[in-house]
């Protein structure tokens, strides 16, 4: 049996992770590999091998015929490709669902999260200006968004 691939699609705070909560699932996420696999919140050094692993484990459960959602930002249309290569590799549909918030709602949300679930504010700045709006020719089979 077939799964589906789910990729949430948003800039830090913007509510990916609060998504997943009604999400069956297996859930590949790449903060996830950071803390448990680095001991990090972040570090460009481990980037590589936290991507590495990501694809990896978002191979083997699309293989094994689950439902995946991959939790990352992924903003960009060349950060989306891979994942979505590799469900097309076992025929899987794909799914993009995509959080469309301001700013100032995102600084809001990120001011009011625990400290060590705070990101720098340039940091969403940044992911907000790469954010690059997912359209059916990447190759998804349903795009949801919230706003
Ligand atoms: N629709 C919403 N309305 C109000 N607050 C929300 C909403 N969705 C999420 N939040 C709150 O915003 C904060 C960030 O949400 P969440 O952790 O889901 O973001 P995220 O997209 O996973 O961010 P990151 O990329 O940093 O992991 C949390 O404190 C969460 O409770
Ligand atoms: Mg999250």
């Amino acid at each position: 049996m077939k799964g589906k691939l789910v990729i949430l699609i948003g800039p830090p705070a913007a509510g990916k992770s609060t998504w997943l909560y009604q999400f069956s699932g297996e859930v590949i996420s790449t903060d996830d590999i950071r803390r448990q696999e680095f001991g990090v919140q972040f570090d460009q050094r481990i980037e590589p091998a936290v991507w590495h692993l990501a694809y990896e484990r978002l191979e083997k459960a699309i293989r094994s015929g689950k439902d995946v959602c991959f939790d990352a930002t992924n903003t960009t249309r060349n950060r989306r490709k891979p994942l979505i290569d590799i469900a097309k590799k076992y025929g899987v549909s794909v799914e993009g669902v995509v959080f469309l918030w301001e700013l100032d709602v995102l600084i809001k949300r990120n001011r009011e999260r625990p400290p060590g679930k705070k990101v720098p504010e340039e940091v969403i700045e940044n992911k907000l200006q790469e954010l690059e709006v997912p359209s059916y020719e990447e190759g998804f089979n349903k795009i949801e968004v919230f706003r």
